[in-house]
């Protein structure tokens, strides 16, 4: 079964409960999430960062000092030690969500936002730029995101990424039923869209067909306590 897990930064952090989370990450890591300009992106990798290594202690049973990640040729991350434990990211606007799968999985999470729907005919195939330009009115750019995060989490669970040419598979959306046509050879891959938020388009694909019903969203500060439970129990265990 694909899990879900997700967080909806509602409110900005306290800086100090943002110095005391940056100490859960390994240097390197804490390095990359100071040097972004504005505090929002680097609050955003920041929870990112604690919600998989949270994720990833919870499902294995181990401590976060041993949680090592390291990313493919295409940059896809992966556990180090575990590369059969499945598992994508992806943060949009005020959304970090995270999926869990015991097969290749790939998420997505886009704000829906105003753009020119023709950078659909540089990136969606025929069939779907035929498909999209048929909406009406405000159906069309919520279509747009549909297709978007789909395509995304395919790319996503695939693991070639953007080297993946977009218009090489195509999406179909008829009645909440997602149809999925590609050029590759066949493989079993399953879609399911999410509708949590007004504002906003999620999709996951995973190579295992039962996704649940929800995600499962928890806040900062919970994943914040429960990487310190985790480091408390292991200075427990350390002196015993
Ligand atoms: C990097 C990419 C995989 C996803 O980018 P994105 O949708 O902008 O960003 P998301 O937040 O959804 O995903 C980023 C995360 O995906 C993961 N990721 C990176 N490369 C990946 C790959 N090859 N396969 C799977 N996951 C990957 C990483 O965890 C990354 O987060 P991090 O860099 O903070 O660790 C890639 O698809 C991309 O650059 N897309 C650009 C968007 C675009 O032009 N889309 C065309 C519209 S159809």
């Amino acid at each position: 079964m694909v899990e879900l897990f997700g967080i909806k930064l509602a409110n900005s952090i306290e800086r100090d409960l943002y110095e005391k989370a940056l100490n859960f990450l390994p240097n390197e890591t804490k390095d990359k999430i100071k040097r972004f300009r504005r505090y929002e992106d680097s609050l955003m990798s920041l929870t990112a960062e604690l919600l998989k290594r949270a994720i990833v202690c919870l499902k294995l049973g181990i401590n976060n000092e041993s949680v090592k990640f390291n990313r493919s040729a295409y940059g896809k991350p992966y556990l180090e030690g575990h590369e059969d434990f499945h598992f994508n990211l992806s943060h949009s606007g005020s959304w970090v969500v995270c999926a869990v799968s015991s097969k290749p999985v790939g998420i997505d999470v886009e704000k829906i936002k105003e753009i020119d729907l023709d950078i659909a005919k540089r990136f969606f195939s025929k069939e779907e730029v035929s498909d999209l330009f048929s909406k009406n009115g405000d159906e069309k750019i919520e279509y747009f995101f549909e297709l978007w995060t789909l395509k995304e989490s395919y790319i996503k669970a695939d693991g070639r990424g953007l080297s993946l040419p977009l218009n090489s598979f195509s999406f179909r959306i008829e009645n909440d039923n997602i149809i999925f046509t590609s050029n590759d050879e066949p493989r079993h891959f399953f879609f399911k869209k999410y509708d949590i938020d007004k504002e906003y388009k999620f999709a996951v694909c995973s190579m295992e067909p039962q996704f649940p019903e929800e995600i499962d969203i928890k806040s900062f500060e919970e994943v914040f306590e429960f990487l310190l439970n985790n480091e408390m129990l292991k200075k427990f265990l350390k002196r015993n």
